[in-house]
């Protein structure tokens, strides 16, 4: 693979062809915010939309998961337009997702906590009403706790469990709103295939998938 250069938010750094925008930047350590991206991965469902910086050249944003690096380009992360696709974005995520810091488990390692942070946006937003759903959370593991509420559909732990462990415990069902991450036939963990590797938990960017203490 050929080394190219390109500039990010005025910093001058080199990335090997074909690479993805996205990985180019936090390996250099600059952050853009990602929730369903996969380094490993080679595909992206670009789902989250909250990866997106300016291009130049581009009139539009585009999302930094999917963009491939080329040599001589120039990124702004913290351009205006991404920065609202981005706000936008994360508001409207939120605005499904209860917010209760002080009793979860991933306070302080959160990604949504890291990425209101970055879009110096809260976490609770005024202007979305909240449609939270009411799902049962599943703690028959004995090593960790799954609570689809807090779940914010980017599918790692589907992916990690499938493509990397070779499992597929965990798959997507239903469509719209309804969207869940789940076992087979909704089956509680410990009665499914799930080996216990934990590295759904890991993967996790919410309090979704948590260790049990
Ligand atoms: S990380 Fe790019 S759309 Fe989710």
């Amino acid at each position: 693979m050929k080394t190219i250069s390109l500039t990010i938010d005025g910093r001058r750094i080199t990335a090997q062809e074909q690479e993805k925008l996205l990985w180019v930047a936090l390996d250099n350590g600059i952050y853009i915010p990602n929730l369903c991206g996969l380094q490993d991965s080679s595909e992206s469902s670009a789902a989250c939309r909250l990866c997106f910086v300016e291009v130049e050249g581009k009139e539009q944003p585009v999302t930094a998961c999917t963009e491939v690096v080329s040599d001589g380009m120039v990124i702004n992360t913290r351009g205006g337009k991404a920065l609202r696709l981005a706000r936008s974005g994360f508001e409207l995520l939120m605005s499904s997702l209860p917010v209760d810091c002080a009793h979860c488990a991933k306070n302080g390692s959160c990604e949504l906590q890291k990425i209101a942070h970055h879009l110096n946006i809260k976490l609770k937003s005024k202007r979305l009403r909240k449609l939270l759903r009411e799902l049962p959370i599943d703690d028959s593991s004995p090593l960790f706790i799954y609570d689809p509420n807090k779940c914010v559909l980017c599918g790692r732990c589907v992916w990690v469990c499938r493509e990397r462990l070779g499992i597929g415990v965990l798959g997507f069902a239903y469509r719209g709103f309804e969207r869940v991450v789940t076992t087979f036939a909704g089956e509680p963990l410990s009665e499914s295939r799930c080996q216990e590797c934990g590295d759904c938990v890991r993967v996790c960017p919410s309090g979704a998938l948590v260790f049990k203490m």
